[in-house]
């Protein structure tokens, strides 16, 4: 079995996972283009630091490039006759200096065996390779509507001498991309180990006195040492205390640099890739490994939203009503704390639940951690009501989704004193009580589901109720010291 693998103690994934997507591709677009027809896409480029020479990043594969060919260099270009699904890879030709700093020059055979591709050759001789076969080149263009840009579609000198096609390809893949086989569940369950295993050395390892950054540091090891993970699929947010309610704490200006203190409740989003495949993960505990009555109380109310969600979320059911219900037990156990007061259904139109969790209940993922196809042009429009316009995808949920689950509460202060002068939430909540929430922080618990023909499976594996995280603290089987 051809497959790819970092080392004999990571997983193995074969190339069929790549076979299969490209059939389901061409099935998708067969009968809506001519018999000459061939799909194009262009891999990622290097990209280096600055304006610096030989200071390459860290590759990694354009995602639609990694899930058409699971090729892991950076410059190709990858070609599907769409009739008879026939592959083609074209790789760079390098100059023999290559081999002094970059090492063996591999010659077409080996890639052609390395992806179980039918044709390898050069990027040079593209030209005249697909001018021998192809009448029309469908390319990648479309609005990415996570991030609000568009794909940029293949490019090379010579293309404009091909009919082109820019409205077929963006929507069938993003669409099958929704769906996952299999054998890419199989690599997303991977990427779901190798990080639970790790989000459990952090909890181990964990004490007041270390700083933020120092567990990140331990996960990102963790992650690359046992798993093979070379690339986290976003920036870890490592927060503690206060820096728990900052919702992507850890970025550039924030960068989990606080000394973390007894008492602190902690929040800790991390999330490794393996082989582009994705996880996104979010623990919360207290850094002492003790919870206080309110930090049980708060952390219990969002995992009963977590675990309500879980329950529910099956085949026909809409992903907006998912968050409302994440919304309702929340809020109800807010209630019970007296934190807010009145009628819990009052409260949801009010959109007094977009005051504790301003963000989506969770999003698609895959090859990219926000995954693509939220809101096609067919699809629910995305909600305009506070909270819910945060949602990535306002779908309906189908069997072969994976989505990550991820209520929270938090204590914003700009939010509170915002909902504090509105008189159609201020009345619902308990100011006097709130006040003693500002600086708590938050809570996020976030799981990775795929949703099956009669319901859901969890993907992660990390302790989730309080007596399991405090026992988890206890255990120093995997705690790293510093
Ligand atoms: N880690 C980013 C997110 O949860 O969506
Ligand atoms: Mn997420
Ligand atoms: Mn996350």
């Amino acid at each position: 079995m051809v497959a790819y693998a970092l080392s004999s103690k990571t997983l193995s994934v074969p190339m069929k996972l790549f076979t299969k997507n490209r059939l389901r591709l061409c099935d998708q677009l067969a009968g809506k283009v001519s018999r000459k027809a061939f799909i194009l896409l262009q891999a990622g480029n290097d990209t280096y630091r600055g304006f610096t020479s030989d200071a390459e990043n860290a590759f990694r594969q354009e995602s639609n490039f990694h899930w058409c060919f699971g090729a892991i260099e950076p410059d190709f270009y990858g070609a599907i006759h769409v009739k008879t699904c026939k592959s083609i890879l074209f790789v760079p030709k390098h100059p023999p200096d290559y081999e002094i700093w970059c090492g063996v020059i591999h010659n077409l055979e080996h890639f052609k065996n390395k992806y179980e591709v039918d044709e390898v050759h050069y990027v040079c001789d593209m030209l005249s390779v697909l001018k021998a076969s192809a009448d029309e080149l469908l390319l990648l263009k479309g609005l990415n509507t996570d991030s609000n840009r568009i794909t940029e579609p293949a490019y090379f000198k010579g293309i404009d001498s091909f009919k082109q096609n820019l409205d077929l390809l963006y929507p069938a893949l993003s669409e099958l991309r929704v769906f996952k086989t299999p054998e890419e569940i199989e690599v997303i369950k991977y990427a779901n180990k190798i990080s639970s295993q790790a989000h459990k050395a952090v909890m181990q390892s964990m004490r007041p006195g270390l700083f933020e950054y120092q567990l990140e540091s331990l996960f990102q090891h963790h992650t690359y040492s046992k798993g093979g993970a070379r690339h986290v699929c976003y920036t870890c947010i490592a927060a503690s205390g206060s820096n728990a309610s900052i919702l992507h704490y850890g970025h550039a200006g924030e960068p989990n640099s606080k000394l973390i203190k007894d008492g602190d409740m902690c929040m800790f989003d991390m999330g490794a890739e393996y082989y582009c495949y994705c996880s996104d993960i979010s623990c919360s505990f207290p850094a002492n490994g003790k919870f206080t009555p309110d930090q049980a109380a708060i952390y219990n109310a969002v995992l009963k939203a977590n675990r309500a969600v879980m329950d529910a979320a099956k085949p026909g059911v809409m992903w907006t009503e998912m968050h409302v219900l994440a919304e309702r037990v929340l809020l109800t156990d807010l209630k019970a704390m007296n934190l807010v007061t009145g009628d819990v259904d009052e409260m949801l139109s009010a959109r007094v639940g977009a005051v504790f969790m301003p963000h989506g209940l969770g999003h698609f993922l895959g090859v990219d951690v926000h995954d693509v196809h939220g809101y096609p042009e067919d699809g629910p429009k995305r909600p305009s009501e506070a909270g819910l316009s945060s949602l990535r995808t306002a779908r309906e949920l189908k069997a072969g989704m994976v989505l990550t689950v991820e209520p929270g509460c938090y204590f914003i202060s700009k939010l509170l004193n915002d909902a504090f002068l509105d008189d159609n939430r201020a009345k619902f909540l308990n100011r006097d009580k709130l006040r003693d929430f500002f600086g708590f922080g938050g809570v996020r618990i976030e799981d990775n589901v795929v949703i099956t023909e009669t319901g859901c499976e969890l993907l992660t594996e990390v302790p989730r109720t309080v007596e399991e995280i405090e026992a988890e603290m206890k255990k120093t089987n995997l705690k790293v010291e510093f």
